[in-house]
Formats: C-alpha cells, structure tokens, sequence
C-alpha cells in the first residue's frame, strides 16, 4: 500500500515555485503578488487566510491582507474587488468564503477578474476547465489532480467514482477525470445525496475520491481490494487522549480501508496540504500570464 505524502508533496511544489521567483527576481522581473480580502472574525476563514499569506512569504512572493469589518456593504466589498483587478501591482485576487449572509458570494465571485481569479471560482474559469483550455483550477481538485500526476497513479480506462457534486470539488473532479489527458481518461461516476446502491457503485471503483463531508464514511465494505482512494475530508473531533483533545480525521475509515487500497492518502497530510501549493501555483501562472 501506497501512502500518498501530500505534506512532502505540496513542499516539493513550494519548493519548485521558491526556486522560479528566484529566477524571476534574479532577472529584474516582478515579484508575484497575491491579495486576500477577508470580511469579518470567522476563526477558520482567519486560520486559512494566515496561512495563505504565511505561504507566500515561503516562496518568496507578496501578499496583501484586505481585512473588512463583518458589517461591510455588499457595495462596498464589490468596490475593494473592483480596485484589485485593476491594479496592475495585484496578480491574484481571492476572497475568503463564507462571506456574512447580507452579501451574495455569486456577485462577489462573478466580479473577479478572471485572469486574477486564482480560487478557479467564476464561471469564467470553470467553463475553461469544462473546455479543457488554460484556466485557473480551484485548489482542492488541483491538488489531488497533482498528487495522482507525481504518484503516477494510472487513470486511463479506469472506473473513477466520484462522491459529492459540490461546485469546488465533486463536479470539477469529475469533469478533470473524464477529460481527454492526464489525469484523465477514467469513465467517471459522479454520485450524490440521491445515488441509489452507492456502496455497490464504490465496490467497482478503481480509484474513489470522497468528499461528501462525513466523518467516516466509507468503510471497508464499500472498497474493493487495490482500489485508490482519495479522501478529500476533514474533521476535528473530540479526543481527550490528545495533548490538542481533538484530532482530525476523513470521509474515510483509515484504520479498515487503508489494508485494502493500492494507495490512500491519509488525514491530515493528505489532500489538504496540497490546497495552499495550488493557490501559489495559480499565482505564478497569473504573474506570468500562462493561463489568459
Ligand atoms: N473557504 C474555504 N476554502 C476556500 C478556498 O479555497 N478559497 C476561498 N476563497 N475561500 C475558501
């Protein structure tokens, strides 16, 4: 069994974008710039974005934390993104979600500058990735499209089941399994909330991606033997043994689907460190005007 590092793996991407700002720099030219706006104390939305702007120190890039009072105008949010794609310092744009409930995320999402648009989150960049042109992928699909790429995990003609139609994940994930490439080629089943005999359908994946975002999902009955399986959840859980008294764990039952998979990525250390080294690999391909 094959255990899919994506600690190691989003440092090895760090490491690779680090070494091209260099040679950026080196050669007079612009540092990669990120800015994030963040709207209001949500403590996770605040946890992420630190480590999105500690991220970018990491590689050598500048970032701007926008940081906006929960009480923020729908206008005038739309206003500070209306200032961002227009200043040409700014390479990516992303605004942390959830945004308090008087403002309309589409309207939001649908401002951003498509070519700074590095979350991969307008409609503009998700048709480009539907076409299979140059575009912006949203970070978690990214990082698991990446981590199959650097394992090798064969995809072609393969069966991959697909759980959860979410906009940032299931959907695009299906979409970037099925497409013509690599990844890719896999004859993909995307299921959901309504899928009838799910079990029995992720009996015959070869490679399952879970991201139905519950604890413990699937178990060792719903897996067949050499499967690969990806699990893209994340939970915090109670656990008084721990010095933290919690730990996180997956969609997936590790401890029984683990013997049985080719390869499984584990929780934490899995998808979700790869999530970061997407948003810096968008960034540079923004700086260096790859994708538009
Ligand atoms: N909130 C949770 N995940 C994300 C993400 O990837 N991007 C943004 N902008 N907000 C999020």
């Amino acid at each position: 069994m094959i255990l899919i590092d994506g600690k190691k793996t989003s440092q090895d991407i760090k490491n690779e974008i680090a070494a091209r700002v260099a040679e950026i720099k080196a050669e007079g030219g612009k540092t990669p710039h990120l800015a994030a706006v963040l709207v209001g104390n949500d403590g996770a939305s605040q946890t992420y974005v630190g480590a999105k702007v500690k991220a970018c120190e990491e590689v050598g890039f500048q970032s701007t934390l926008v940081r906006l009072d929960s009480s923020v105008s729908e206008e005038e949010l739309l206003k500070v993104v209306e200032d961002i794609n227009e200043n040409p310092d700014i390479d990516g744009l992303i605004v942390q979600l959830p945004l308090p409930k008087h403002i309309s995320v589409d309207k939001v999402t649908n401002k951003i500058k498509p070519e700074k648009d590095v979350d991969g989150f307008t409609p503009a960049n998700v048709g480009r990735m539907t076409l299979n042109w140059p575009a912006y992928v949203a970070a978690t699909p990214y990082g698991i499209v990446e981590l199959l790429k650097r394992y090798q995990i064969e995809t072609s003609g393969k069966h991959c089941v697909v759980i959860g139609r979410s906009h940032i994940v299931g959907s695009p994930m299906s979409i970037l399994m099925a497409r013509n490439g690599y990844p890719g080629n896999a004859t993909v089943t995307l299921t959901h909330s309504k899928t009838q005999n799910l079990a029995e359908i992720c009996r015959t994946a070869d490679i399952l991606i879970v991201a139905i975002g519950k604890p413990e999902f699937v178990t060792a009955d719903m897996v067949k033997p050499g499967a690969v399986v990806i699990d893209v959840g994340i939970h915090r859980i109670e656990d008084p043994s721990k010095k933290s008294g919690f730990r996180l764990i997956g969609d997936v039952k590790f401890d029984e689907v683990a013997p049985l998979a080719s390869a499984i990525t584990p929780v934490p250390g899995g998808v979700g460190p790869m999530t970061i080294a997407a948003l810096l690999y968008n960034t540079l391909q923004s700086a260096e005007k790859k994708v538009f």
